[in-house]
């Protein structure tokens, strides 16, 4: 295992509807995975997040394991519901306590709170005034950033507006995959540039308050790769750049909007919800920017559903990207691509040169369970992408930190409990925590590199 420089940040993440259970403690508001879980068949199993690892009532005992894991950093989010339980107005107390106990346990072990203020649990009362189809909402969100930072800013100095808001908002409005389970393009599209309008104002807003505070955004980011070399696929992976990576980056890091935006989502939006200003807002100044990364995509060329763009309504840019590759494969069936991460990292240095610095703040796999928890292939995984990240700074990106998913087995969403994406093994029944093989190599491999600086 290559060295990593001095100050380089080890970590794991996790997120707050995916491990805290008790969702009506403490004043707790129904967000929209609460929503989503009770509708039939809308997550494997009927699994829903209300017990899931009881983090809640169980933080102390895993913050412990953190320190036992000898990280310097942890990567969370906070529940908006948790706070403001219908996304606006009153603030439940309680729940910023929880929060505070969460970050005074951390700082006490030496461990730097990694804080994501939306990390999907959109308030329910605010889906039912439009979600994130709607302005509104990214007003809303503001209010409640700065809520979080009045209470917590002593405490936090790295905030995260967003995890993910391809997956907020095109897997969510878009696709119906995730909550709310919408199946819009138009209001698929707004939901992705109200995010960004969020992003953008709280960052605004929170550094005048406290410019000595860091802030950044969470991108799901990995190379558009076409099947073949053919000018069809070609075209078709660079639409799916544009969907996953470039509807976003441009606008955070070039204040640009793509110029192959409007046709490609021709007949599903006219971008009306773009106003005058919102890309000087967006493209604010980040202090880091964080990437997730899992696996390439690959990409070809498909017929649209419907061939008329006149007449199509949802995101259906024509494409598939079932094709995949003949590489190894995790439980999740996602191909074994460390590669991807050098070529992630270094393509979007090469795209944005004012990029900020970055950490990998996501990165690991599901394998099934061996007898004695030996995940000795999530070993590998990890130590692979970690020689990948590794490549990417020689190749000059300014890496700062990486963190593993996830700390603990929890709810992997639509997929509900059954991926076990875990350093840490959960026994639902029992909510006994088990830390499997690659919990020790971790925590052996973050001493070692901290002896060494
Ligand atoms: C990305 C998401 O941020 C996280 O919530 C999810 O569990 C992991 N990827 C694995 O799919």
């Amino acid at each position: 295992m290559t060295d990593f420089p001095e100050g380089f940040r080890w970590g794991v993440a996790t997120s707050s509807y995916q491990i805290e259970g008790a969702v009506d403690a403490d004043g707790r508001g129904p967000s929209i995975w609460d929503a989503f879980g009770a509708v039939p068949g809308a997550v494997a199993g009927g699994d829903t997040g209300a017990v899931a690892c009881d983090h809640y009532h169980r933080m102390p005992e895993d913050v412990a394991l953190l320190g036992e894991l000898g990280v310097d950093a942890y990567r969370f989010s906070v529940a908006w519901p948790r706070v403001l339980p219908t996304g606006e107005g009153r603030v439940e107390q309680r729940g910023l306590d929880f929060y505070r106990r969460l970050c005074e346990e951390l700082l006490g072990r030496g461990i730097e709170p990694f804080l994501t203020l939306y990390h999907w649990d959109l308030p329910q009362a605010l889906e039912e005034r439009g979600g994130w189809r709607v302005r509104d909402t990214a007003l809303r969100f503001v209010d409640y950033a700065l809520v979080v930072q009045e209470a917590l800013g002593d405490l936090v100095s790295k905030w995260t507006t967003f995890n993910e808001p391809y997956v907020s908002s095109i897997v969510g409005y878009g696709e119906g995959r995730h909550a709310p389970g919408a199946r819009e393009g138009h209001g698929s599209l707004a939901a992705a540039h109200h995010l960004l309008v969020a992003h953008g104002l709280a960052v605004r807003e929170m550094r005048s308050r406290r410019p000595d505070h860091q802030f950044g955004i969470v991108l799901n980011q990995s190379p558009s790769v076409p099947v073949t070399s053919s000018p069809a696929d070609v075209a078709a992976a660079r639409r799916h750049d544009l969907l996953l990576r470039r509807q976003f980056t441009d606008p955070l890091f070039a204040t640009r909007y793509p110029e192959d935006y409007a046709e490609t989502f021709a007949g599903v939006t006219d971008a009306s919800f773009r106003l005058e200003g919102d890309l000087g807002v967006i493209s604010q100044p980040l202090d880091y920017v964080g990437i997730n990364y899992y696996y390439r995509q690959h990409v070809a060329d498909a017929p649209h559903r419907d061939p008329d763009p006149a007449t199509r309504t949802s995101i259906d840019i024509g494409i598939d990207t079932s094709r995949l590759p003949d590489v190894p494969r995790t439980a999740m069936g996602w191909p074994v691509e460390p590669e991807g991460l050098t070529e992630t990292l270094v393509g979007l240095k090469e795209r944005y040169p004012d990029l900020p610095p970055v950490y990998v703040t996501e990165n690991g796999c599901v394998y099934p369970d061996r007898p004695g928890f030996d995940d000795h292939e999530r070993v590998e995984f990890v130590s692979r992408h970690l020689a990948a990240a590794r490549d990417a700074m020689e190749a000059g990106v300014d890496l700062r930190g990486y963190f593993v998913w996830s700390f603990l087995d929890n709810f992997e969403w639509a997929h509900g409990y059954k991926p076990r994406f875990g350093l840490v093994h959960v026994d639902y029944e029992t909510l006994v925590r088990t830390p499997r093989a690659s919990f020790h190599w971790y925590r052996d491999l973050v001493a070692g590199q901290r002896t060494r600086s």
